[in-house]
């Protein structure tokens, strides 16, 4: 797993907070992110886009983000469970419940994140 640090002048958890620039993610796979003490997994999947969900899985206390990318899933390394970037929902158990996803926008070289509230 790789980590980035974000700074901020954002005062409200719904604003766009600079995460990373976008050099600084793998060119294809996941970095973790403190964002106002949330952890967050920043993806760059193969088509260069990038997303953000929450790095927590929702099985239990693991990092998605040192898990395997595959295309738009992300898979949890303790049990399997794989997780839709776009969407958060896990494909199958043993994780039944979604993962929050995060507004993502690039800016020039930068990847700003909104965190979303749930
Ligand atoms: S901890 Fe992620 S699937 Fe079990």
């Amino acid at each position: 797993m790789s980590e980035v640090t974000g700074s901020s002048t954002a005062t409200a958890e719904s604003e766009f907070v600079r995460v990373c620039a976008l050099d600084e993610l793998p060119a294809v796979g996941a970095a973790a992110a403190d964002i106002h003490g949330r952890t967050v997994a920043i993806v760059r999947t193969e088509d260069g886009n990038v997303h953000a969900v929450d790095d927590t899985c929702s099985h239990a206390n693991v990092s998605l983000s040192e898990g395997e990318l595959d295309g738009c899933t992300l898979e949890c390394w303790l049990h399997g469970s794989r997780f839709d970037i776009r969407t958060g929902q896990p494909s199958g158990p043993p994780a039944l419940v979604p993962i929050a996803v995060h507004t993502v926008k690039i800016e020039g070289d930068d990847v700003y994140v909104a965190l979303s509230q749930n």
